[in-house]
């Protein structure tokens, strides 16, 4: 089995960086944040945070954002609640939460909240559960979880019925809103959101579990629901939901980790969604932070709920 080529990885996540040109940077204008989250956390899950320019990367983070509150994708985009959990888990990794204004993201984020619980992603009011678990956490790295009605965002995920159907399905999964098919990745936002406010005694951990463990095939990797091909990032959702309910001694380990050492770039760096295709940040984030998940050696372990690195957690929950 081959090794974690950690320098190629480093070297390409800078490189994607400085080339404005490419076509990567070109795709990921629009999400600039979330790149920059996905980037910059698997720099410091590999301990190379400090090769950034911190001052360069807050003052662009901070002017994406809107008087709303919430901020854009970019510079001059509209705000939304995805790009805000973004810039606030990039301000925690630099430990630089106290520039913003807090009450205002804050009051930004609370404004999302429906009145069956659930949350819009920004003004236009598409619901997903997406959101639930980002307001979740974005609420309580913040430390401003007392700002949103959580009774009602948790019940929204776990027991709201619209006419018989739910989030939360048959099969112990849950969907993006009541009736969608279980799909690992809203999986993880429905399990996180109910971790980080303390609510995992509602879910059934050994029928989702079953559901999870499933999600392996044959060449180790995961898929995010029967049936599809198996792909990196869902070793992080289907992983770290395995975590957080305590059933990850029902996949093969050993398995997944030569899968995602085998979805490397070994010469220019990256990782790709499956072995021999292109790879991307968002693939190499994920990929890294499942490794760490699977404690790989010489990572940075990551906090499952939070998605972040766990000191960078422990620092965010001691300090007020
Ligand atoms: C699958 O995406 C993943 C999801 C639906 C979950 C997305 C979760 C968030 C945006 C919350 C924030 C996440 C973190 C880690 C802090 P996909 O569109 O690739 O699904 P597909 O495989 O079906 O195409
Ligand atoms: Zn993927």
């Amino acid at each position: 089995m081959g090794e974690l080529a950690t320098e190629k990885h480093v070297r390409y996540i800078l490189s994607v960086e400085k080339r404005k040109d490419n076509f990567e940077s070109v795709v990921m204008e629009h999400l600039r944040m979330n790149g920059a989250y996905w980037g910059l956390t698997t720099l410091d899950l590999l301990g190379k945070l400090h090769t950034v320019d911190v001052d360069e990367v807050v003052s662009w983070l901070m002017s994406c954002q809107h008087d709303s509150g919430g901020f854009g994708g970019n510079v001059e985009h509209d705000p939304h609640i995805l790009y805000t959990l973004s810039a606030v888990q990039v301000l925690s990794l630099f430990d630089k939460l106290d520039v913003i204004d807090v009450d205002k993201v804050t009051s930004y984020i609370v404004s999302l909240q429906n009145e069956d619980g659930s949350f819009s992603g920004d003004m236009w009011g598409e619901v997903d559960t997406r959101f639930s678990y980002i307001a979740i956490c974005c609420l309580s790295i913040l430390h401003r979880l007392d700002k949103i009605n959580v009774e009602k965002a948790v019940k929204y995920i776990i027991f709201f019925f619209f006419g018989f159907i739910s989030c939360k399905n048959m099969d112990g999964g849950f969907g993006c809103t009541p009736g969608g098919e279980s799909h690992a990745g809203q999986i993880f936002c429905c399990v996180g959101a109910l971790a980080i406010t303390g609510s995992l005694d509602l879910v059934d951990k050994d029928l989702l579990g079953w559901w999870l463990c499933e999600r392996q095939v044959k060449s180790g990797g995961l898929n995010g629901r029967p049936e599809k091909l198996p792909d990196v990032c869902y070793s992080w959702w289907v992983l770290s939901s395995l975590i957080m309910i305590d059933r990850v001694h029902w996949i093969s380990k050993e398995k997944l980790i030569k899968f995602i050492l085998d979805c490397q770039d070994t010469e220019n760096g990256g990782i790709s969604d499956r072995p021999d295709d292109a790879v991307d940040v968002f693939h190499t984030f994920f990929g890294v932070a499942g490794l760490s998940l699977l404690e790989y050696p010489g990572l940075k372990p990551v906090d499952p709920a939070y998605a972040l690195p766990v000191d960078v957690v422990n620092r965010i929950i001691f300090t007020k």
